[in-house]
Order: C-alpha cells, then structure tokens, then sequence
C-alpha cells in the first residue's frame, strides 16, 4: 500500500493533478497495486489567508509517505520567490532530494521546433544537482540602496554533493543502457572554483565505470547543440542553476512545458514528481491546460516506486495519445480540453 502525498498547488496546477490521479487510478486497476492519497495545501492562496508555508512539522508529516505529486507552485498576487522558496524549494532541500532528474523526450516529430529532427534525435536525461549551487542562498548585501551597493550570490559546492550526484548520474546512464554516454555540463574556463570541483569529481568516478563513455560541453555551448545536434545527448549531469536552465530548453525540443515532467529524487528517502512548467495562471479554471506533463510525473513516479510495468505502460499511453490525437501540446491548442486529454490516456492505457 502506497501513501502518495498530493499537493495540487496553485494556478492551473490542481487541474493537471486531477488529471494525474486520474490515470493513476487507472493504472493501479490495471497493475494492480494500492495506493492511498492525501491532500496537502501548500499553495498561495493558503499562504495569503494563514501565512503559512511549508513547515518543520509538514516535512516530518511527509517523510511517512512513499512519494509526493505536486500539481504546481507560484502565485501572481504572492511576491515572486516566497512560495518557490518557501514551499517548492524547501521540500527538495528539507527532504534532501538531491537529484532532480529530467528526461527530454520527443514523442511526436510534428511538435518538435527543430527542423528535421526525428523522435530519436531526442531522447536524452538531465541530472541536475538539486540541493546546492547558486541555489543554497549564500551571499549578501553591501551599503544596500547606495550608489555603491554590492550584491554577491554564492554558487557553493561540496565535493560529498558533487559527488553524489555524479555517482547517480553514471548509475542512471549504465541502468538506461542506451549509448552509455555521460555528458559533464560546465563552465570550467570562467568559474574555476566550482567546475574544477566537478571536473575533478567527474574524472575521479568515471574510473569506476569504464563501460560509459564520457564527455565534457560548456553549459552556452550545450544549448548550442541542444539545437544543432540533441541526438549526441544520452545522460547530462550538470549543477543547479544550469540545469534549471538547459531543461527548459530541453522541455521545448521536446514539444514544449506541456509535456515536461521532472523527478526530485531522494534515493534513500521521499522523492516529489512534477509537471516543470509551473502554474500557469491565465490558464486556471478554463480546462484547456495540457496534463500530458503531469502524467508523465505520474509515469516517473511510478518508476521510482518500483511499478515498473505500470511507469512504461502510462508512459506508451501518452506515447500513442501524443502521436494520433492532439493538434499541439499548447494550452489551449490541444484540440482537446484538459479533462478530455486525461480520459484519452486512461482509455490508451
Ligand atoms: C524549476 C523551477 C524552480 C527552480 C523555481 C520555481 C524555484 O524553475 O523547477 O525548474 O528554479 O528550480
Ligand atoms: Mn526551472
């Protein structure tokens, strides 16, 4: 029996969390495993009327839990930064979900931007080091509010994390078992602290995996070929800032926001599985935002509780939904409504 935590968020994000429930339920009919869902509100519209966040006592609460799904966070009427810091960012650092993990997969050629670019020209991982970096909030201000203000933001990066994430990403690309390719995504000739870090770290592991090839691209350059050339990408490990960067990139080779879906992974502990694109708020309320990516967070959930046959089956269902059905993978422009989309891929599946 699986204890999933839901928190649907704000903006459109309780609609494609529906959506996601949706099909899991589907799927555990059909796969036959038991799940049982509570809701949290964690969202603006709690934080407006309580002032409420995410709290101690809420991260314990959701350590109990196998998984977490989150629909998404961010509030126009809330200040940019106190939900995302106080709900998103402190569930993945309180939980210690170091690794966020986003997989760039074109399902359908027609919705892909590039020219001439084939399913399998996209198909690639980022794995993006999730818990420091210019992420961690280090710095501080110098004569705020004068002529000679000074504002430093520190990028900090333990060799334990690095390595960590590194040691993940060679274990996802050797289990993936694709090209068994490896790909550092850095800055080593500018930020000669850090990314000497990385790169030594990255040098130092990959004696150990001698069946995976490795490479090294500057993060500008990786957006280049991101563009150019995708098809030489199979798994990318990269830190914090760059890869909330070149995923959404990613996302939009892969036919945009709407299909996107990411893994914050604790592997010893509770991860949290999330559509990337956000709340999207002039979309609430109007059933027209695409759930597609939701489910494939349901997909990769899925994954990581060990249902297997039941992650490829939801993800096969999109698959065959994505190449028959929708006009585009747009809000709005699906030809379909929300709630319609997420029948379409319970009745594939
Ligand atoms: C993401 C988002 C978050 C991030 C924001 C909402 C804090 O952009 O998940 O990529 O920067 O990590
Ligand atoms: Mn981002």
């Amino acid at each position: 029996m699986y204890k999933i935590a839901i928190i649907p968020g704000d903006g459109t994000g309780p609609e494609v969390a529906s959506e996601g429930l949706k099909v899991l339920e589907a799927a555990g009919k059909k796969f036959n495993f038991q799940y049982e869902t509570k809701e949290f509100d964690f969202s603006g519209k709690r934080f407006l009327s309580t002032g409420k966040l995410v709290d101690d006592k809420d991260v314990e609460e959701l350590r109990k839990y196998s998984a977490i799904f989150l629909g998404a966070v961010g509030d126009p009427d809330v200040r940019p930064g106190i939900i995302e810091t106080g709900v998103l960012l402190k569930l993945r650092f309180a939980l210690d979900q170091y690794i966020n993990l986003r997989p760039v997969r074109l399902y359908n050629p027609a919705f892909c931007p590039l020219k001439d670019k084939k399913a399998q020209d996209i198909d690639f991982v980022v794995v993006r080091e999730n818990s420091e970096g210019l992420y961690k909030g280090m710095g501080e201000f110098k004569a705020k509010g004068t002529k000679d203000e000074v504002a430093i933001q520190i990028s900090y990066n333990t060799r334990y994390a690095v390595e960590r994430c590194i040691r993940y990403a060679f274990e996802y690309c050797r289990k993936r078992n694709k090209k068994k390719k490896l790909t550092l995504c850095g800055k080593t000739n500018v930020l000669t602290y850090a990314w000497d870090l990385w790169e030594r770290t990255f040098n130092d592991i990959a004696k150990e995996y001698p069946d995976i090839t490795t490479d090294y691209a500057h993060v500008d350059a990786t957006t280049m070929w991101f563009v150019k050339n995708p098809e030489w990408f199979d798994v990318i490990v990269t830190d914090n800032m760059f890869g909330d960067i070149i995923t959404d990139l990613g996302a939009m080779i892969q036919g945009g926001m709407g299909i996107a879906a990411g893994g914050n992974i604790n592997p010893n502990g509770v991860s949290m599985f999330e559509p990337i694109g956000g709340s999207a708020p002039k979309y609430t309320g109007k059933n027209v935002i695409n759930p597609l990516a939701a489910i494939c967070a349901v997909s990769m959930m899925l994954e990581a509780l060990g249902e297997t046959k039941a992650a490829g089956a939801v993800e096969n269902a999109v698959i065959k939904v994505v190449a028959n059905k929708f006009k585009s993978l747009a809000a709005g422009k699906m030809g379909y409504s929300t709630t319609e989309a997420g029948d379409m891929v319970v009745n594939s599946l």
